[in-house]
């Protein structure tokens, strides 16, 4: 085992289907209109992957070119971990199935499920492999096909949410760089406040669940609205103490994008200029897992990260799950 050098981000990449549904088009689906869903969430469109597209097929191509930008080979790679609510199937994981996608053989595979939050915990657990010299070469993936488990007649969710994947590869940084401190949170009292309640151990699929809608997302949006604000500010403050930074010293935020009130909402709580703030739910609306590693590759794409400045990545979700990251960039 080697010394505890923090991890590093050494290549980003992501990938959103082509098809494009705009507010326009969910006016002809459900009684919505293109201002209510503007005004109330920033969303103006999202990505949905075709019928024969599953969750593994969008975070392959994400990893294709993170890897890239790494200037890796899949076969260097010793772990995939993939952040997803919607796998493929319960099993194989979607990281085994992306490790065959990428002839990445000689990596173990795991997913993990935290929902929205799903990218901050998978880079974290990411970041501690890297820490105790276990693996060098990890590759971590948010990848999300929501609109399997939306009901599309449900104006209340269907609305909101978007398919994607981001990608990024960590490696051991040099100096004190890389993720510099990370924190997550749980709360699993209100989870009942955002579920998917049927197909898994408890409501396995039936006539009567799928009568019922209950493989869908159910949301009680206002309660997750407060609790998100909450979150983000929390964990937000939690990570610059860990990293013994102040908030002057973040150059960008790069938070999940469920709502652009609940980001403006946070970002005025933590005094922070949206000047700093990315922002891209306009055009892919929540991507759940996928949301902050497509908004990271598409922030250091723009040139937004450069190197030294500090990147704070914020998230909240289903659990309910929180958690933030401070990296300070080396590319
Ligand atoms: N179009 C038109 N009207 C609508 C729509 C729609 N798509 N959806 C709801 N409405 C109506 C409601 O029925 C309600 O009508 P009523 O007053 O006659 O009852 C009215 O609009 C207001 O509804 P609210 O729920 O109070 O609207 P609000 O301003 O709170 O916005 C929203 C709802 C957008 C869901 C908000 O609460 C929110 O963003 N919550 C957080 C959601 C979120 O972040 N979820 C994901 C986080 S975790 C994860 O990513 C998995």
């Amino acid at each position: 085992m080697e010394s505890l050098n923090n991890a590093k981000i050494s290549g980003t990449g992501s990938y959103v289907p082509e098809k494009i549904i705009t507010n326009n088009d969910l006016e002809r689906i459900v009684e919505t209109t293109d201002e209510w869903i503007a005004t109330r969430t920033g969303i103006k469109q999202r990505r949905i992957a075709d019928d024969n597209v599953a969750t593994s097929d969008l975070a392959t191509e994400a990893s294709k070119k993170a890897l890239l930008d790494a200037n890796l080979s899949a076969k260097d790679l010793d772990l995939i971990i993939v952040a997803t609510a919607t796998p493929d199937m319960s099993f194989p994981s979607t990281a085994c199935i992306v490790q065959k996608n990428l002839g990445a053989y000689n990596a173990a595979a795991f997913d993990i499920g935290a929902a929205c939050t799903g990218f901050i915990y998978a880079i974290t657990l990411g970041n501690q492999f890297i820490r105790t010299g276990m693996y060098h070469n990890v590759l971590v993936i948010g990848a999300e096909t929501l609109s399997r488990i939306i009901n599309w007649e449900d104006r209340d969710t269907c609305v909101l949410f978007g398919d994607g994947a981001g990608a990024v590869v960590l490696q051991k940084s040099e100096n004190d760089c890389g993720i510099i401190s990370s924190y997550l949170g749980a709360d699993g009292e209100n989870g009942h406040t955002l579920t998917q309640p049927a197909g898994g151990s408890r409501l396995p699929a039936s006539i009567e669940t799928i009568e019922s809608k209950l493989h869908y997302i159910k949301m009680d949006g206002n309660e997750v609205f407060k609790f998100a604000v909450r979150a983000m500010e929390k964990s937000a403050l939690r990570a610059l103490v860990d990293s013994n930074l102040s908030l002057d010293e973040i150059d960008f935020l790069i938070p999940h994008q469920a709502n652009i009130r609940i980001i403006e909402a946070a970002a005025k709580r933590l005094k922070l200029s949206m000047d700093k703030v990315y922002v891209n739910l306009n055009l892919y609306g929540n991507m759940s897992a996928a949301s902050v590693p497509v908004a990271l590759d598409e922030a250091a794409k723009k040139g937004f990260l450069t190197k030294g400045s500090h990147v704070l990545i914020v998230g909240f979700g289903g659990g309910l799950t929180w958690g933030a990251s401070i990296i300070k960039w080396t590319k």
